[in-house]
Order: structure tokens, then C-alpha cells, then sequence
């Protein structure tokens, strides 16, 4: 925490660097002096988009999760679906007002919605409006379906669903069980009390299942040295490696998987692939002066997603979903320096604000190709689903808790969370389109 402290204390705001991409630094020189050293460290991770250390300050927080045994039933949701030409794009798009539709929950009733994005109950302004939006899909009949909690649970009736990534994996699970409480609550299995871990629900009328896996790079990681603080120091990364918990979904025999990953390839990162220490990438080395070699990110991502969607080829389970990138919305400024996330409606498709920022755009692309080529490898390419979330979140910089995951007077962090996403809020709708592609 000390160091964390110091690393927001030195600002990098009164210095000229430049994002190691930019600057097009390759290699990236440490300095031998070591207080320069960890400046430069803290620099590097400054420069990226600042997820890092939200991903970071975010997990030293309290973690107050609802008690999640409830196990109840409260009426039926129902709605009805309306049927979609097999032609049309739904990751394509607008938001279009939808000032009738009441929110699927709120705050109030759904009890998995976990403190840091409750921001219903820590007042963000304007909430009302905000939630008062659809995804209407480019295309004439290409309407997507208001979510169905019944119907999604018929689907995964005797079903297991396996939510493998880094915390956005986490938020899109709470925001699908709180989308799934108006049928049936579910009680966790082996409850433990954890953020950045393993964690699995039961949903004892339909006997489905959902677990999220802490798998944050995909691929097998560790701490560069021992005693390190697992959220502040660099991490190896060992690219052709599948994360450990990989093993475990195959083996557990999941029906469905939905892995999702590249934030926290923009963290001071030190990878290996082949045996070999391959470079630093998106926040620097971390203070090692033995690497030298700067790798972009997105070179990172791309060798992550094959080497995961490889893993797990032995997968029988139904469908893989490849989730891509959600972007972080930090406008005037970075996390560390006065950024925040003040928008209170979505931008429209051809705004300039529409488009994903380079990182998250290269981010996009390399799992957009590694998905391609895993479908096109496949016996039965349609196992493999693409929910492509990045654009469609992209318009929605309002969707963010920014300051209103806690009270003004907690120190949560270093405040202002543009990462993560409200419940309810617009992240409601990747269940709306991953039922409506697990159904097509
Ligand atoms: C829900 O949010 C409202 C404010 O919008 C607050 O008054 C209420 O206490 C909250 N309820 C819970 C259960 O958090
Ligand atoms: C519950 O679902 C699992 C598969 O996820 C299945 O193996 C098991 O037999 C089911 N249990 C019951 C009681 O149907
Ligand atoms: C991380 O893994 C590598 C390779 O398996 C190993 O050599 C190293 O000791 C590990 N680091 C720590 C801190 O355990
Ligand atoms: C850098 O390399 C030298 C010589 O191989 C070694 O003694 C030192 O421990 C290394 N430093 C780090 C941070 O790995």
C-alpha cells in the first residue's frame, strides 16, 4: 500500500513522458539509477490507460459481497422473443432512448451486486436516464431481444456456464445473476470471501451452474520474485502456457465457457514464451534493467487468446464464447491525474467518441483473428461465438461507476473507477446478446 501511495503521490503530471508505444521505444532503456528506476516504473504504468491500477486499487478495497445463500424464487420474468435475420450483425449498432423499459433490477432487488459498482445506492447522477437505453442492432428486423431470464435458464438447465477472465468477468456473471433473480437466486458453492479468485454458484431449480475463474492473462503468470504484493509488482507471463484453471474448466466438463482478457497485459508485465524472456510490455518492466526489450501489448493478447483457445480444444462442452474487450472511459486525464468518467448518455455510432481508442482497438483485433482462426480450426465452427461487446461499450462511457462505487468520504482506491461498469447499467446488455447467440 506504501508503494502505492508513492506511486500516485509522484504524478508523473508535471513530467514530459511519453507512452513507451508512442514514443515507438523499442528497445526501452532502463535507467541504472534506481530511484529514477521506479519513477520510470511508475511512468510506464501511468502511461497506460490507467486500467492497471484501478484493476489494482479496486482489489485492495473491502470486498462486502451480499450474502450470495439466498435462495429463493420470486416470480416469473417473461418477455417475448422476437426472432432476428440470421444475416444481421448485432455488434453493429445504436443506443436508441427506451424511456418505457423499467430497469431488469435494482440495487434493492438483487442482492449480488457488489458494492464498488452499486450505483444506484452511491447516487450517480442521472442514473435514471442512463438506464433507460437499448442496443438496437444496423439492419432492418435486427432487433434484439429484451433479456429473458426464463428462457436463459431453460437453456441452461443441467448446464454449466464457466466466466473465464480477469474482474470484467466477474462484473458480467453478477450483472447475469442479477438479471436471473427475478426467476431463481443461487447460493454459492464453497462460499469464500475473495475477489480475485475462483468462485462458483448453484442454481438449484434449474441445477445450473456459473463460475468465474480468476485467470487474468489467460496464460500461466507469477510474481517476479517472492514476497512481492501481488497487485503492484510486475508479474511474469508465460505466453504459451495456459493459465493452470484452464485444465480445470475442461476437466470439470463446463457446457459453455465466455473468456475475456487483455487489461492487465497494460500492467508492468515481464514475458516469456519459448523458454525465454521475450520483453516487457504495456507498463514497463517493472524496474528489471536485465529486460530491455519493449513488446506491445497487443503482440501479448494475441499470444494469450491462441494459447488458451488452444487449451482448450479438449474442451466437449457446447459452445465457446470469446468475449472481447470492454474499454475504459478515463476522459480528461488519466486515473492519476483528474480523469473521470462524467458522461450521462451514449454517443451515437458515428461520433468521433464511438471510436475504440488504438490500444483497445489493437486489442480488439488480435482477439477478433485468434477467434477466426479457432473457429475456422475447428470440426464444428459454430462451437465458437464471438460476442463483440467492444464497440457497443465503447458509446457508453456513462456506463462506469466513476466516483459513485462508494461514499465520497471513502478512500476506495484512488476514487474513480471508469473500468468496471454499474449494475444495472449497460453491461446488462451482454446477456441479453450472449442468450441471443447461444439461441440462434
Ligand atoms: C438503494 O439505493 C437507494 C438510493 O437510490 C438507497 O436509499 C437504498 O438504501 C439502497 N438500498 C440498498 C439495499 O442498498
Ligand atoms: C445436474 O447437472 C449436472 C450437469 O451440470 C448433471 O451431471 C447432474 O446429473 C444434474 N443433476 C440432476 C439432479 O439432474
Ligand atoms: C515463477 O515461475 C518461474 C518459472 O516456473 C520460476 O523460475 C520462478 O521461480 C517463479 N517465481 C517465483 C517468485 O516463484
Ligand atoms: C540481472 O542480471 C544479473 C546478471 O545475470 C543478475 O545478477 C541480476 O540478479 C539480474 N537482475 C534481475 C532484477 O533479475
Amino acid at each position: 500500500m506504501a508503494y502505492m501511495k508513492e506511486a500516485i503521490g509522484s504524478s508523473p503530471r508535471h513530467s514530459n513522458f511519453h507512452p513507451a508505444r508512442a514514443a515507438g521505444c523499442v528497445p526501452c532503456k532502463m535507467k541504472p539509477n534506481s530511484s529514477s528506476r521506479s519513477q520510470l516504473a511508475v511512468r510506464r504504468a501511468a502511461s497506460t490507460t490507467g486500467l492497471l491500477f484501478v484493476l489494482l486499487l479496486v482489489a485492495f478495497t473491502a470486498s462486502n459481497y451480499s450474502s450470495l445463500n439466498t435462495d429463493r424464487l420470486i416470480g416469473a420474468a417473461s418477455s417475448s422473443a422476437s426472432s432476428t435475420p440470421a444475416s444481421c450483425d448485432v455488434a453493429r449498432g445504436e443506443w436508441v432512448p427506451d424511456p418505457a423499459a423499467p430497469p431488469y433490477y435494482t440495487n434493492a432487488t438483487c442482492p449480488f451486486i457488489d458494492s464498488r459498482q452499486d450505483c444506484m445506492r452511491y447516487g450517480k447522477p442521472e442514473l435514471h436516464s442512463i438506464l433507460r437505453w437499448r442496443w438496437q442492432p444496423h439492419g432492418h428486423g435486427c432487433d434484439l431481444p429484451r433479456f429473458d431470464a426464463a428462457a436463459f435458464l431453460r437453456l441452461v438447465r443441467h448446464k454449466s456456464m464457466a466466466f473465464v477472465g480477469d474482474s470484467v468477468a466477474r462484473n458480467h456473471l453478477q450483472s447475469l445473476m442479477c438479471l436471473l433473480s427475478s426467476v431463481e437466486h443461487p447460493h454459492e458453492i464453497d462460499p469464500k470471501d475473495c475477489i480475485h479468485c475462483t468462485r462458483s454458484y448453484h442454481y438449484r431449480s434449474h441445477n445450473f451452474t456459473a463460475t468465474v475463474f480468476w485467470t487474468p492473462f489467460l496464460v500461466r503468470w507469477n510474481l517476479t520474485r517472492d514476497g512481492a504484493l501481488q497487485f503492484m509488482d510486475p508479474h511474469n507471463v508465460f505466453l504459451d502456457e495456459p493459465d493452470p484453471e484452464l485444465a480445470r474448466v475442461t476437466a470439470a466438463g463446463y457446457d459453455y465457457v465466455v473468456l475475456n482478457g487483455a487489461k492487465w497485459f497494460t500492467r508492468p508485465v515481464v514475458l516469456h514464451e519459448g523458454g525465454r524472456v521475450l520483453g516487457c510490455s504495456g507498463g514497463g518492466c517493472g524496474g528489471d534493467a536485465n529486460v530491455t526489450t519493449y513488446v506491445p501489448p497487443e503482440r501479448a493478447v494475441r499470444a494469450a487468446f491462441r494459447t488458451a483457445l488452444r487449451a482448450l480444444r479438449g474442451f466437449r462442452g457446447s459452445r465457446v464464447v470469446v468475449r472481447t474487450v470492454a474499454p475504459p472511459h478515463y476522459e480528461n486525464g488519466k486515473w492519476y491525474d483528474g480523469g473521470n468518467c462524467l458522461r450521462t448518455r451514449p454517443v451515437r455510432s458515428g461520433d468521433a467518441a464511438a471510436e475504440l481508442p488504438e490500444t483497445e482497438a489493437a486489442f480488439h483485433a488480435a482477439q477478433v483473428e485468434e477467434f477466426r482462426a479457432a473457429a475456422a480450426g475447428a470440426d464444428d465452427p459454430g462451437r465458437f461465438v464471438l460476442l463483440d461487446v467492444s464497440g457497443m461499450m465503447q458509446m457508453r462511457g456513462d456506463g462506469h461507476p466513476g466516483q459513485y462505487g462508494h461514499w465520497p468520504h471513502e478512500k476506495v482506491g484512488f476514487g474513480i473507477d471508469c473500468v468496471h461498469w454499474c449494475l444495472p447499467g449497460p453491461i446488462d446488455a451482454w446477456s441479453e446478446l450472449l442468450l441471443h447467440l447461444l439461441t440462434k
